[in-house]
């Protein structure tokens, strides 16, 4: 399994071209399944979850060619409507062909998504909006079996809790239903925007994304278009965070105005970085000012919060810093996997609950860790980035699900980082 070695360092300093979303391009490739014509999608990132989609689309006899960040796809009436276990069990967001399967074919046969490192990530909610548009389901043998008699018919759906995948699910299998659907209390993440506008310009009829309103027309089918995935917030975030560990100063680039406003947003609370945008967006200079920092107080929430897709990653930012900081888990209810392996290198953190306490220290040492989730990992790597020493952070294949060519990015930074096989 591979591993990577990293050197601590006194400062961050160069450039890093940020790549797509994954986030994005997840939704947005299993929105392919709806559509009748090609459609090309650009600014995709190079990571193995979008691999995983992408087998999982070909699974189902679309044809997918994938490099240089683009991918171009073509579905087809599927020969299968079962998607095996063996391909569902290795990301959770597999659950996101369902919605599609469901509005175009009327059949779908999925794997029941399994918990991971950060909690039982069930699927009521999807179930029991599909539900409501018209679909039956049975669970057999871990599977989750749907059919629609017709097709699924518009409604309003209040989802009880705000749910980035069900909103995705909905609003995919709502575009090609009969009739109007309005999603109340849905998720307003900019990759569900992102989600909405790949399908509006494929010809679907959909107001109010961005919102927690969604409405949309049922259209008899979808064409095909051309779009380019959105930068991706939470690898930009991660980079800013590096800085806030271990200081210095970075540019970001191939962002754009309202990432660059919601990053600096989220980071107001940490005025110790300075977050400056460049290029109308395009860019943002990450820089850590020397003054001084007496601890945070920060509470994940859905967008525009502070996003949990962040918060390992600012707990480890801040195990150096003066006083003491408190960070609340509001999202998932075992997203601290990280503070064990934190701790093994010298940081004094307290947990009770979804609380952490974290007292600042004035070293951290290099040390063995192993990656349990993909936020984790980048957390790992952050304190690898502020330890005095080497660390060598195991089961790297967690990273590579959701950050492309790392360690390029961090070689371009000025770290003495490599990969061991
Ligand atoms: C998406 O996951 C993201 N993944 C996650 O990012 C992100 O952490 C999460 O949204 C929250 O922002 C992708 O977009 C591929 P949810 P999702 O449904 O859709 C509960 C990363 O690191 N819930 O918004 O699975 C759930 O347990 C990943 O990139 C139900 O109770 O998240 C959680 O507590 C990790 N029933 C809360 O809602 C349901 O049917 C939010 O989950 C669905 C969710």
């Amino acid at each position: 399994m591979d591993r990577i070695e990293i050197e601590g360092i006194k400062h961050l300093k160069g450039n890093i071209r940020i790549s797509g979303s994954k986030n994005s391009s997840l939704p947005i490739l299993a929105s392919s399944l709806l559509l009748h014509d090609k459609t090309i999608i650009s600014n995709v990132p190079n990571l193995t979850d979008v691999s995983f989609m992408i087998k999982i689309l070909e699974s189902l006899d679309s044809k997918v060619v994938f490099n240089n960040s683009k991918c171009q796809i073509k579905s087809s009436q599927p020969k299968s409507l079962k998607v095996s276990y063996d391909l569902v069990r290795k990301m959770r967001a597999s659950f996101l062909i369902l919605g599609p399967l469901l509005a175009r074919y009327g059949y779908a046969e999925v794997s029941l998504p399994g918990g991971c490192a950060i909690g039982s990530r069930p699927v009521d909610l999807h179930i029991k909006a599909l539900e409501k548009m018209g679909a039956n389901f049975v669970v057999e043998d871990g599977y989750i079996k749907g059919n629609v008699k017709g097709k699924l018919k518009g409604c309003e759906v209040l989802l009880k809790k705000i749910s980035v995948g069900a909103t995705e699910n909905l609003l995919m299998a709502a575009t090609i239903s009969e009739g109007k659907t309005v999603i109340k209390n849905a998720a307003c993440e900019p990759e569900i925007s992102d989600l909405a506008n790949f399908l509006i310009k494929a010809g679907a009829d959909i107001t109010g994304h961005g919102t927690k309103t969604i409405k949309i027309r049922g259209k008899e089918k979808l064409g095909g278009c051309e779009h380019s995935i959105i930068p991706d917030r939470i690898e930009a975030g991660t980079f800013a965070l590096g800085v806030m560990g271990c200081s210095g100063k970075i540019v970001l680039e191939n962002l754009n105005n309202s990432i660059c406003d919601h990053l600096k947003k989220i980071f107001k609370p940490l005025d110790v970085l300075s977050l400056k945008k460049k290029n109308k967006g395009q860019k943002l200079v990450v820089e850590k000012l020397n003054k001084n920092f007496s601890g945070v107080k920060i509470s994940t929430k859905e967008f525009p919060g502070f996003p949990t897709d962040l918060q390992a990653q600012l707990i480890a930012s801040l195990i150096k810093s003066k006083g003491k900081s408190y960070v609340k888990e509001n999202i998932f209810e075992n997203r601290f996997m990280h503070i064990s392996e934190l701790r093994r290198m010298g940081a004094n953190l307290s947990q009770d609950g979804s609380k952490v306490v974290i007292s600042g220290v004035k070293q951290v040492n290099g040390a063995e860790v192993m990656a349990t989730d993909l936020r984790a990992s980048s957390s790992l790597i952050i304190a690898g980035l502020m330890a005095k020493g080497k660390t060598i952070i195991n089961r790297i294949y967690h990273l590579d699900r959701g950050y492309e060519n790392l360690e390029q990015k961090l070689k371009n930074c000025g770290v003495n980082v490599r990969r061991l096989s």
